[in-house]
């Protein structure tokens, strides 16, 4: 299998981008009978794979499996955006061996973001021999052939064509409501902690009339929301030539399609224009829910992380938007801990999410993932001391949480009931258009409907409602 060198991803950027039409499926029935067990780590990106990897799989005849136990087939779909996705694949790994030593005919495939690191797909391929077929995140289509190839224990060389777009590809939907549509692939922003751009490779536009095409199809099949999914979402486009439409112009044209709600992730605060957040306040069907990474409210450290804005910016950015969507609910991603960040910048941080009072925020510590930049700087903070942040950063982000929640008291808001709720027998629950989890009672017949619910309580993480 060939791999590109991480370090080569800048001058991979340059290359031109083939859009191909996938290949119908071969060999149907193959593996008629037999069973798969699919593991999921990451992002919604992994997620949506996953749900083309079953389409592709169950198109060969294998039946799903809950558990991987007794199994005839094993795929763990990976994600590399931090150290302890290592850990997990490692951990899964130990699993598969030991299902490996009752069932040797068990074939047991890695993919992903992970699979994509040259040095770990070496490494599982000389260690782990245990491990049948790895393969990245550019040839999940060509997945069907490898298994049949190793089927018939032909030998099988797959080379991860980097750098295409793929169209007609289709995915077993995990929701008959909700879809996740890609707009656009990899990423060309190379913040200098993240793995995305060598792993996921260049900003990749979809073509617009494709993207359209699929989401009137998704409407004609009864779904209700899309989201748009991308890496850099509102950097849609920028890829493209001058003909096609910017990312705004393709949402006002995805809106008119009706389908009810409309959503996208993740956004760069640099390719958040004005024009967008225009568009954004235009539309009903665009709701009002917005994903902005801020990484650190330190300018010093956003400048090291080559995040492109300053404090100030994203600051101005966020009033902005408050001020043409004030119902917006925004959220966050936060990295603790970047090498050599100080209290100080650590304090400018919490004031940033306090002047912001984010929705929620996802909050990690810094990970030095090889071959980027951050990996090589000088980081004399101990783990401790990250850890403590952490630590103080989660109590400020849950405790604006709940203020957050708690405004939505005694409201009637529209919830999008989407399935069966954890918290009890009777219970269903859906999503605002703010993305706040609702859990209501009853609601078995609304299945797939907006309905109107007065919110009686809530928490951190949900809301609990009454349908009206
Ligand atoms: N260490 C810690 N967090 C990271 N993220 C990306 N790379 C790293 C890293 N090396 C976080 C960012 C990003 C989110 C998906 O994961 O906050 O927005
Ligand atoms: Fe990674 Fe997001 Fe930065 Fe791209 S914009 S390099 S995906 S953090």
């Amino acid at each position: 299998m060939k791999m590109p060198n991480l370090l080569d991803a800048k001058i991979r950027n340059e290359s031109v981008v083939e859009y191909i039409e996938a290949e119908p499926l071969k060999d149907r029935d193959l593996f008629k009978g037999k069973t798969y067990f699919l593991k999921t780590y990451g992002c919604q990106m992994n997620v949506h794979d996953s749900e083309l990897i079953r389409n592709l799989v169950e198109g060969l005849g294998f039946i799903e499996s809950e558990k991987m136990e007794g199994t005839d087939l094993v795929i763990l779909n990976t994600c590399a955006i931090r150290e302890n996705a290592h850990d997990k694949m490692y951990g899964f790994l130990g699993r598969c061996k030991h299902e490996k030593d009752k069932n040797r005919d068990l074939i047991i495939c890695i993919c992903g973001c992970m699979a994509q690191e040259p040095s770990v797909c070496e490494e599982i391929l000389e260690k782990y021999k245990y491990v049948d077929i790895v393969f990245g995140t550019h040839n999940i289509h060509e997945f069907p052939t490898m298994l049949a190839n190793r089927m018939n224990k032909t030998d099988f060389e797959v080379e991860s064509i980097e750098g295409n777009v793929y169209e007609n590809l289709e995915y077993k939907r995990d929701s008959k409501i909700e879809a996740w549509v890609n707009i656009m692939y990899g990423c060309d922003k190379f913040c200098t902690y993240c793995i995305v751009p060598y792993t996921r490779g260049k900003q990749r536009s979809r073509k617009s009339s494709k993207i359209l095409e699929e989401i009137a199809d998704l409407k004609a099949r009864g779904y209700k929301e899309v989201t748009l999914l991308g890496q850099n979402v509102n950097a849609y486009g920028k890829d493209l030539p001058e003909e096609e439409l910017s990312f705004p112009e393709l949402l006002l044209k995805v809106s008119d399609l009706g389908i009810d709600r409309i959503r996208f992730v993740t956004s760069h605060p640099w390719d958040f224009s004005d024009e967008l957040i225009a568009a954004i306040a235009s539309r009903e069907n665009i709701v009002p829910y917005i994903h902005l990474p801020l990484q650190s409210g330190s300018s010093r450290i956003l400048k090291l992380m080559g995040r492109r804005y300053t404090k100030e910016e994203y600051l101005e950015l966020y009033d902005k938007i408050k001020n043409r969507v004030p119902n917006a609910a925004i959220t966050t991603d936060i990295i603790v801990g970047f090498p050599g960040e100080t209290e100080e910048d650590f304090l400018d941080t919490l004031e940033v999410v306090e002047k912001c009072q984010y929705d929620s925020a996802f909050t990690f510590i810094f990970s030095p993932r090889v071959g980027t930049p951050a990996e090589k700087l000088p980081d004399d903070t101990p783990l401790k001391e990250k850890e403590e942040r952490l630590h103080r950063l989660n109590e400020v982000v849950n405790r604006l949480s709940l203020e957050k929640n708690s405004q939505y008291v005694g409201q009637v808001v529209k919830v999008l009931i989407n399935g069966k709720s954890e918290k009890g027998e009777n219970k269903m629950c859906g999503y605002t258009e703010t993305m706040k989890l609702v859990n209501v009672e009853g609601a078995t017949e609304h299945l797939g409907e907006i309905v109107d619910v007065l919110i009686t309580d809530a928490k951190s993480f949900s809301l609990n409602g009454e349908i009206q």
